[in-house]
């Protein structure tokens, strides 16, 4: 066959394939699939991925609150179940989105996150979200102004996400910091955007025991700190 038909059969069978998978109701991709965007959608192994994938999906399509990316919510996951996270603090609940990403992973580790939020109607939100994926049982939210309630709990960190009001990651980090335990992960969101914190840059990229990357390929952008053993 020569070069030009070839392509033209090439193309004739894509379109045909494209509309059989159309007509079948096949998933489609939400993104961009090239080079510069590899990432395909999440595949649920089990029911119980399912039904949080399915409550995330519905999630993001109501009201957000700058909650994080899909490609950044799966890199929390990814992150918590390779370090095999029993004890997983957020703060910024918000609606429960990251909280869900999370909750792929510690239903796996055996593991519980402990989110807490200032917004007394986005945690209602966040509630039934949990709810709704099955989740409520690996989720501990307390209400208030986390500077004064997280460090009351003085167990140690695995993980600790900070994700709450963008001038006080700085504090949040000297607040929890000796919490974390030693090879435990400190990850900081919207490091691209909007304007990240300085002071909280400077902190994790400065102190001897902390090892810091920035992962901003996606969404708003995540800080991944290790502390040293
Ligand atoms: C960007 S949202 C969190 C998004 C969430 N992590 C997600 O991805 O689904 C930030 C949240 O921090 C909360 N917040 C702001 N200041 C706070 C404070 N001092 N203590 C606790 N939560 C706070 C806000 O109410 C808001 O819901």
């Amino acid at each position: 066959m020569r070069k030009a038909t070839m392509t033209k059969f090439r193309a004739t069978a894509l379109a045909c394939l494209a509309g059989a998978l159309w007509l079948t109701g096949a998933p489609t991709m939400s993104i961009a699939q090239d080079a510069s965007n590899p990432q395909k959608p999440a595949l649920p192994k089990d029911d119980g991925e399912k039904r949080i994938l399915d409550a995330i999906a519905e999630a993001r399509q109501g009201q957000r609150y700058a909650n994080v990316s899909d490609a950044d919510g799966r890199l929390l996951r990814q992150l918590t179940e390779a370090l095999d996270a029993k004890r997983v603090v957020e703060l910024g609940t918000s609606t429960g989105e990251s909280g869900l990403y999370f909750s792929l992973a510690l239903r796996k580790t055996g593991g519980k996150l402990y989110t807490y939020d200032i917004d007394p109607g986005r945690v209602e939100v966040a509630k039934a979200n949990f709810k709704k994926a099955g989740v409520e049982d690996l989720i501990v939210i307390t209400l208030g102004d986390a500077h004064e309630t997280a460090p009351k709990n003085t167990e140690p960190i695995d993980v600790l996400f900070i994700d709450a009001e963008k001038p006080g990651y700085d504090a949040y980090l000297r607040e929890l910091l000796p919490l974390v335990r030693p090879g435990g992960l400190i990850l900081a969101h919207n490091m691209r955007r909007p304007e990240p914190n300085p002071k909280y840059i400077e902190a994790v990229t400065t102190n001897p025991d902390l090892d810091t990357s920035f992962v901003l390929m996606d969404g708003a952008g995540i800080s991944i700190t290790l502390k040293k053993r």
